[in-house]
């Protein structure tokens, strides 16, 4: 019987894991067996991990009582399958547990994706529960594959906010603020927002960032979490919060003031220092961005392939100004995944760095 390993963490205290081993069962009808080749670890997923109660990330792979699976985006291959439509060695993109293996059930088999329809899934984002058939997706290429999964899943969202903020007039702000500036996903609204010319993007980082945000070439201005007191108030701005830091959001709020055009929440970064969105806040209520509903709405008004078409002419340009502030980091077996996983959660990475992990 074939085994498989599990990297579960403490729901309870994110520092705490281990590594479990189970023997995999046997495969039922419509089963497909997915061995995971190597994922992406970016701050996104510590997040995930953060707010997997409130948000139900620790729904998608049940773990034993009091842990979790934290979910990752990578590629794995198909080892074993009792579905008539999906054959072993087919290589799918997709939402796994940090594990070397998954089960799911197919459904909706497509030619180019198909569904995990197991029942405790039922209830979550289609997004998450999809899997790409990489033979039948335009968009992928092999050699770019590490990419992919360290940013693609990412850039969707900077696609969106930049759209949404766009489709907004961007509520009236001429000035962008950014925080956690150097993250991934901050990246990529600031190089979507740097082709604007009616607006100026301001990135928010700490001290030991400052270098490697200004470095991209994305921003306008880039200022330190305690350099908040002195950006230009005349100017009416919006603050789109990838941080989550209580200090940082009441400091931007009570700096601007009714100055502050909208406030826009994205992430959870500084997970450890969270709050202060929902207290009583000078300016603007923050709002939460929900990609899902600004893609259902640019779905009915593009047309069949509109987004797509949009999107992936954005991916190209972002792709070929990443190699400029990212390099490609791979690690392999349970100590490299530990080693990551804890320096993630830490927040002792650098924002160079994009780490592709295997079990
Ligand atoms: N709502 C959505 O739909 C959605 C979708 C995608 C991503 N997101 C969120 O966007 C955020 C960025 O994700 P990412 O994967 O792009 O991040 P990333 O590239 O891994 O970001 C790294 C940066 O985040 C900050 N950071 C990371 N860990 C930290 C820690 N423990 N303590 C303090 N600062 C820390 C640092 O930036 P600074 O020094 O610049 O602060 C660091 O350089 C995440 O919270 C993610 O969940 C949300």
């Amino acid at each position: 019987m074939q085994q498989a390993m599990d990297f579960i963490v403490s729901r309870a205290d994110l520092r705490q894991h281990k590594l479990v081993e189970r023997a995999l069962p046997a495969l039922g009808d419509g089963e497909v067996l997915l061995k995971v080749d190597k994922f992406a670890f970016t701050s996104n997923n510590v997040t995930y991990a953060a707010f997997g109660e409130a948000m139900h990330y620790w729904d998608f792979f049940p773990a034993p009582e009091g842990f979790g699976k934290v979910p990752v985006w990578g590629f794995a291959d198909v080892v074993g399958s009792r579905h008539a439509q999906i054959a072993v060695g087919e290589r799918v993109f997709g939402y796994f547990p940090m594990a070397t293996h998954l089960v799911v059930q197919a459904s909706q088999v497509k030619p180019g994706s198909f569904v995990d329809a197991a029942p405790h899934r039922a209830e979550l984002a289609l997004v998450y529960n999809q899997y790409l058939r990489v033979a039948q997706d335009p968009a992928y290429v092999r050699a770019f594959e590490d990419q992919q999964a360290l940013l693609r899943p990412l850039f969707m969202t900077s696609f969106f906010i930049d759209d949404l903020l766009a489709d907004n007039d961007f509520f009236g702000a001429k000035s962008v603020i950014l925080s956690s500036a150097s993250s991934k996903t901050a990246l990529g609204v600031a190089y979507l927002l740097s082709r604007n010319l009616e607006v100026d993007v301001v990135g928010l980082t700490s001290a030991s960032n400052v270098g490697f945000v200004e470095g991209t070439g994305y921003y306008d201005r880039v200022v330190t979490y305690d350099g908040i007191g002195a950006l230009e108030t005349g100017v009416p701005s919006l603050f789109v919060d990838m941080a989550g830091n209580a200090k940082v959001v009441g400091d931007v709020h009570r700096h601007f003031g009714d100055a502050l055009k909208h406030s826009c929440v994205v992430g959870g970064t500084h997970w450890e220092a969270r709050g202060g969105r929902d207290g009583a806040l000078p300016g603007p209520k923050p709002q939460f961005f929900f990609a899902p509903a600004q893609i259902a709405k640019r779905t009915k008004e593009w047309g069949p392939g509109g987004v797509e078409t949009r999107f992936a002419e954005a991916w190209r340009g972002f792709l070929g100004s990443v190699p400029n502030w990212m390099r490609v980091v791979h690690g392999a077996g349970p100590k490299a995944v530990e080693a990551v996983y804890l320096a993630m959660v830490d927040g002792k990475v650098s924002p160079s760095e994009g780490h592709m992990l295997s079990l």
